[in-house]
């Protein structure tokens, strides 16, 4: 492992290669050094379903060099390796951190895993873009996320929904109060669950780490951090039948109820699981339906779509009670670009909208949600994230 060198250091070097003319670094406001025209070297980490969506997009970056690929089934790695042109692969983390050098490890483990496997990289001096969740428990997500700073890296976590148009259409809309007082808001998503993985169904496992965090995300986004917690949550199936290990028990929670308290007495709802018929199925293709609604004393609010795919905004005011629709387009976004966003902000040192702050305030939510389901109560808070996001 490399020995570790402070910031000062860090950036004396910087400074001795730029007048040296080798490179032209530049210092962010929150003092990391930059340079301008490099590509962030990857080392991704889980080559199951989600890597076949995050690699296409992160080998058309051109802040983005693929150096690694690693599973612990090789051959998974192998192909991943020969479909996207990456040049090392590995069978093992430590083989990932001692092999080829790297700037930023994506993890897309399983779940399970993430919290282990992303210290191993912080401990590496490697930045980290998780998919969800950063880490299983709140309390290893902010140890985490302390450990990065010691060491001079980052760490941030899935999703990515604060990125899209629609989230920042609907974001000015309540910060500029086009809808009056905001008192509500619901948001749903689910689908009969992943077949392919029986992690998902484990302990530390559900359908509120892998579907409704990004509803959490979402709320609390456009609504502020909430203060306090209630749930309700259960197991409607009981046994499931996955690829990888055939006939379980489902230990987590498969369908969930999430009651949130923002501040000035906002209260929005988070309903999501893996028992739910859904005729756009995993891929929400064609959704013309709000999976999301906001609701305010001269306004309302519906998000098309899933807030990871969006298709627009609906809103009607008192100003103008037809309902119009919105930012049809969602541009660039799409849901997986979240580690190729974290690469181009490490290149050009601008702060990326995703904040690990929120992604951590999103996993004490789940806990709480778990909290709340085994004792009956109302749990408190206490991790807030920069507000508005946008
Ligand atoms: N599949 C999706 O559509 C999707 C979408 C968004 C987010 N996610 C998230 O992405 C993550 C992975 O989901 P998935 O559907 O790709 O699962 P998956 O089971 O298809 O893939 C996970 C991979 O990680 C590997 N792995 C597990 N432990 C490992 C370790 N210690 N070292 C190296 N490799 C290891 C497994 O062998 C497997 O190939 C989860 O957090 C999930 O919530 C998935």
């Amino acid at each position: 492992m490399k020995n570790k060198i402070t910031r000062k250091e860090f950036i004396d070097c910087g400074s001795k290669l730029m007048v040296a003319g080798i490179m032209a670094p530049f210092i962010s406001e929150a003092g990391e050094l930059f340079q301008a025209g490099k590509k962030i070297k990857i080392g991704l980490i889980g080559c199951g379903s989600v890597s076949g969506m995050y690699l296409p997009h992160l080998s058309k970056s051109p802040f983005v060099e693929l150096v690694s690929v690693c599973d612990i089934i090789p051959e998974r790695a192998k192909k991943r390796a020969k479909e996207f042109n990456v040049p090392n692969q590995y069978a093992h983390i430590d083989q990932l951190l001692a092999g080829a050098p790297f700037d930023l490890m994506i993890n897309l483990t399983n779940m399970q895993e993430h919290g282990r496997l992303n210290k191993l990289a912080l401990i590496a001096r490697k930045h980290v873009w998780s998919e969800k969740p950063m880490a299983n428990t709140y309390h290893e997500g902010k140890e985490l996320f302390e450990f990065a700073k010691q060491q001079g890296v980052r760490i941030w976590g899935a999703p990515a929904v604060v990125n899209s148009p629609q989230f920042a259409f609907m974001s000015k809309a309540i910060q500029e109060g086009k809808l009056g007082k905001v008192s509500a808001a619901h948001a749903h998503y689910g689908h009969l669950g992943p077949t392919w993985s029986a992690f998902f169904y484990e302990r530390g496992g559900g359908s509120m780490p892998d579907l409704g965090v990004y509803n959490i995300a979402t709320l609390t986004g456009l609504l502020g951090p909430a203060k306090s917690v209630m749930a309700m949550t259960s197991i409607v199936t009981p046994e499931r039948t996955v690829d990888d290990k055939g006939k379980i028990k489902v230990e987590a929670e498969d369908n969930a109820m999430v009651l949130m308290e923002h501040a000035n007495g906002i209260i929005s709802h988070v309903q999501c699981g893996f028992n739910y018929f859904d005729p756009y199925g995993h891929e929400g293709e064609g959704q013309e339906k709000p999976t999301i609604s906001i609701w305010g004393t001269k306004g309302n609010m519906n998000l098309i779509g899933y807030d990871w795919a969006p298709f627009g905004v609906d809103m009607s005011t008192s100003e103008n009670e037809s309902t119009v629709r919105y930012v049809k387009d969602a541009g660039t976004y799409v849901w997986e670009q979240g580690a190729s966003v974290i690469a181009e902000s490490l290149v050009n040192g601008a702060e990326p909208l995703i904040a690990a702050e929120h992604a951590l305030h999103v996993l004490e939510i789940i806990e709480a949600a778990h909290e709340s389901q085994a004792t009956g109560k109302r749990i408190a808070l206490k991790s807030v994230f920069r507000y508005p996001v946008v």
